[in-house]
């Protein structure tokens, strides 16, 4: 057998997952074998590149060195603990087990020293705030942050292919002046609309579990529970891409110029600042790219130690499966994945 690891990428089928197959490759990550799973309905399909997809049983799950999971929350709090039993070191994507207190929420170029308190989960972060503290890394160290005002125009592949294939239906009906299908993955016509509703309203909370994830996952990665944070959770008709209209309230004063130099110097972040010649961050710009883009930084006008700027990147590299392999190449340039552990993430 050749040199490498053994990986498995659980909801390889998925859109996630399918770009993860494709980043593996693309970046030469030492794998001697990649595995590919997904639920029932695709056992057996051989996809691109030539995997065929297995599905997780307690005989397939043996002898991994890494399980890289993007399968939702629900095959995540099922498999992921049994897989970190069975010896790999799991990178998760849902959001089942990002706020538990034994696994590190990591975006690799924020805080990618978390990951050596691992016990055998890593949390990926929700895309929405990956893209967002990785521009805010810099002002922060410089700076401070004492309170976020976020407002987010999320693209639909955040929510799954099925819901990509629900724009483009119902924006061909209503081209064709046709009647839309009952929508299924979203509570209201998605096409030419915005939808003040991006994820969903759990018991009562008037809150989006998505805004939530702002608020929360934030505070954890930047490690620091003083940050206020004011989210509202946008889905707009956008197939790829998500943008955030960001308000950043510093605790030490800084200045726009300052905050650009700063941007500019940090890793995966691409400045795009000249509005007066229509140069800003745009979904559609970003769609396929690496880097975090940020534009129209500007003084609050309102509020000496606050900056208003516009953050937009790749919700399915950056914000997903990029940060997961990222994640990946730290653990095993910092020879985290072999290390023997002890787990209590159950
Ligand atoms: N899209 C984003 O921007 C984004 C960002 C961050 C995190 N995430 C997270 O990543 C995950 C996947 O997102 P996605 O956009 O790739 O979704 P997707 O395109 O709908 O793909 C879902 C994947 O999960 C698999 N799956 C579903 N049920 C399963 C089960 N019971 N057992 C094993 N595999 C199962 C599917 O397999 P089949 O093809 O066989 O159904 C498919 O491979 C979600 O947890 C999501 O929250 C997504």
């Amino acid at each position: 057998m050749g040199e490498g690891y053994r990986v498995a990428v659980v909801g390889a089928t998925g859109q996630v997952g399918t770009l993860m197959l494709a980043l593996l490759r693309e970046r030469e990550f030492p794998a001697r074998e990649i595995v590919a799973f997904a639920s029932e309905r695709s056992v057996g399909r051989e996809l691109d590149g030539g995997l065929v997809v297995q599905g997780l049983g307690e005989d397939t799950i043996e002898g991994f060195d890494l399980a890289i999971f993007s399968a939702g929350g629900a095959t995540s709090g099922e498999w992921a603990p049994r897989f970190a039993d069975a010896g790999a070191v799991v990178i998760d994507n849902s959001s089942r087990w990002r706020m538990h207190d034994d696994v590190p929420l990591v975006v690799s170029e924020v805080n990618p020293d978390a990951l050596a308190a691992h016990r055998g989960i890593i949390a990926n972060p929700n895309c929405s705030t990956m893209q967002m503290v990785v521009a805010l890394k810099p002002l922060y160290d410089a700076a401070g942050i004492e309170r976020l005002v976020i407002s987010t125009y999320q693209a639909v592949s955040g929510t799954g292919r099925r819901a990509v294939d629900e724009l483009l239906d119902q924006s061909h009906a209503i081209l064709h002046e046709r009647e839309i299908a009952a929508p299924e993955q979203y509570a209201h016509q998605i096409a030419f609309n915005a939808l003040p509703h991006a994820g969903g309203f759990q018991s009562g909370d008037d809150h989006t579990d998505e805004e939530r994830k702002l608020i929360n996952e934030t505070r954890k990665i930047l490690g620091d529970e003083s940050i206020a944070v004011s989210a509202t959770c946008v889905r707009v008709p956008v197939v790829n891409g998500h943008s955030e209209a960001v308000n950043v309230q510093t605790r030490s004063e800084l200045s726009p110029e300052r905050a650009r130099e700063l941007l500019a110097a940090a890793p995966g972040v691409a400045v795009l600042d000249d509005p007066a010649s229509a140069v800003y961050p745009m979904a559609v710009d970003a769609d396929g790219r690496d880097e975090v883009f940020v534009g129209r930084i500007r003084r609050d006008p309102g509020c000496e130690r606050a900056l208003d700027m516009w953050i937009v990147s790749d919700n399915l590299r950056k914000g997903a499966a990029l940060n997961a392999i990222q994640l990946a190449e730290l653990l095993h340039d910092r020879g985290l994945i072999a290390q023997p552990r002890a787990r209590s993430a159950a």
